[in-house]
């Protein structure tokens, strides 16, 4: 363990939102533009999310009790209660995928042993360089996901309760994007292992979201067409697409010092009942 610096925290407070989403109003199975490509890919994103939000506060709390800086206790009070949170709605539409004939257990056998083998092979410290990492490609989906509203993520049906879950916990993966970096920086601090981490990291994300992928495909014995294909493509690889643009924001990690604040989205959550009122209006406590 390396001496504690003094870290750089974000000052706005950080505080579970608590929220109604009707998940009966996912009725069709491909509803994402009609493409099964981009729904299978937002099936596996959520499929991934409740046993992976749990390890991320397993590995943040294994460092809770050494944290003396008063804001970053707080944060990671904060953030538990976020990463709970998001656990369990996206088992609730897990759930209606399931109802809707979408093979969630196989994806989720799928994470769960991937996840059983970081715990098991990765020291305390690794993991949470893990969870560090995927907490910036979630803020980095997260900031796409509100800057591009007309790329329609989870759109497709009237009332997507996916956009309106995306919405939400995109917002709320900005505001706690640096907490298990800062816990990381204070009771870690090896900035080599950090960047070699987030380098495997960052590639073998869409290794297993592309894996997932074909797995529903196939247990659907669904044969995406051309269209699709382009469609998909231009998603991930087109203009503004979440790929390409997203690349230098993946790099800029993989910098020495880097700091998630260093990226300023604050305008994101500054905006975000503004931006989407019927999001908002759906909050409960
Ligand atoms: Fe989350
Ligand atoms: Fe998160």
């Amino acid at each position: 363990m390396t001496a504690a610096q003094p870290v750089p925290t974000n000052e706005r407070p950080i505080k579970p939102r608590r929220m109604d989403f009707d998940m009966s109003l996912l009725r069709e199975k491909y509803f994402f533009r009609g493409n099964p490509i981009l729904s299978t890919l937002m099936y596996a994103l959520s499929a991934s999310f409740p046993d992976g939000e749990r390890f991320f506060i397993d590995s943040v709390r294994h460092y809770q009790k050494g944290i003396q800086d008063p804001a970053l206790v707080d944060q990671i009070r904060g953030f538990i209660g976020q990463e709970a949170h998001h656990s369990r709605i996206h088992e609730d539409f897990n759930d209606r995928a399931k109802e809707l004939g979408v093979d969630m257990d196989t994806v989720d056998r799928q994470f769960k042993r991937r996840l059983a083998f970081a715990r098991k092979r990765f020291t305390p410290a690794q993991q949470l360089a893990i969870t560090a990492a995927l907490e910036h490609v979630t803020a980095t989906l997260a900031q796409w996901t509100l800057e591009n509203p007309e790329m329609g993520m989870g759109t497709g049906s009237e009332h997507s309760p996916l956009r309106e879950m995306l919405v939400w916990h995109a917002m709320e993966e900005i505001e706690h994007k640096a907490v298990a970096f800062d816990v990381y920086r204070t009771m870690v601090g090896n900035e080599k292992q950090r960047i070699a981490i987030a380098r495997i990291i960052f590639r073998s994300f869409w290794l297993q979201m592309g894996l997932a992928q074909i797995k529903l495909l196939w247990a659907d014995r669904k044969l995406p067409s051309l269209r699709d294909i382009r469609e998909a493509w231009n998603f991930m690889w087109g203009k503004n697409g979440f790929r390409s643009w997203s690349a230098p924001e993946f790099k800029r990690y993989l910098k020495p010092g880097f700091h998630p604040n260093d990226i300023d989205q604050s305008h994101l959550l500054e905006q975000w009942s503004d931006n989407y009122p019927d999001v908002a209006a759906l909050q409960v406590g």
